[in-house]
């Protein structure tokens, strides 16, 4: 079997950097990787991430949550585990967490009072990261970055545009839950250099694989 490694965290944290990073150092040493993200990276899934994002229909929370899920599990069996099973290391741009984070915690769908834990785990589809890297950064720097991002040119989605109370309550969900899965969970420090953020990341993931 392969390796599942996901990369979470706020908006703006670096994950999609440091993923790019990771995959080309992992290649470098002889390994087969697969980059992937969610939502949307399966043909029917890109549908759905443009139902989810393009903030033309808002979507409750409830739907949202479901719309999540059903691009999780056509992403699981689509890609993921097929990919497992061919022995790859599958680098994973949001997963579970990030639903936890900002379909629950952040719309005040509380997992525990609604029992909403064992739907995460249907999407997963059996499936479950072997780690996860979990970006914490500040959510004033993540705001900074977007800012220099959209500048840039880079057009924000609907959850990047929400309100700054809503991504302090993803921030303090994704704190909850590496506190609560120290097995998986590893943090990374994101507030610092680019290089030095890489840095950690192979640290971690060559002892962690024994690398
Ligand atoms: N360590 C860093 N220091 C400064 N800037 C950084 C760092 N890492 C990434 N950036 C910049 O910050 C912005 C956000 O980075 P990136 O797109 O990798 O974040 P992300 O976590 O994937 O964001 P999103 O959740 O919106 O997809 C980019 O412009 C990137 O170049
Ligand atoms: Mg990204």
């Amino acid at each position: 079997m392969g390796k599942l490694i996901t990369f979470e965290g706020g908006d703006g944290c670096g994950k999609s950097t440091q993923l790019r990073l990771t995959a080309a150092w992992l290649r470098s040493i002889g390994k087969e990787v697969v980059e992937t993200f969610e939502p949307g990276d399966s043909a029917l899934g890109s549908q759905i991430r443009k139902l989810l994002l393009a903030g033309e229909h808002a979507p409750v929370p409830e739907c949202e949550l479901l719309l999540f899920l059903a691009d999780r599990a056509q992403h699981v069996r689509e890609k993921i585990l097929p990919a497992l099973k061919r022995g790859s290391w599958i680098l994973c741009d949001r997963f579970s967490d990030s639903t936890m984070a900002y379909q629950l915690a952040a719309r005040h769908l509380d997992c525990k009072s609604n029992d909403l834990a064992p739907m995460l785990k249907f999407a997963e589809c059996g499936v479950s990261p072997d780690m996860t890297l979990w970006f914490d950064l500040p959510v004033e720097i993540a705001a900074q970055r977007m800012l220099l991002r959209q500048q840039a040119g880079e057009k924000s989605n609907r959850l990047d545009d929400e309100a700054i109370s809503f991504h302090q309550r993803v921030a303090a969900a994704f704190a909850h839950q590496a506190e609560s899965d120290k097995q998986r969970v590893v943090r990374i420090d994101a507030a610092v250099a680019i290089e030095s953020v890489q840095q950690q990341l192979m640290a971690v993931i060559k002892e962690r694989f024994a690398l």
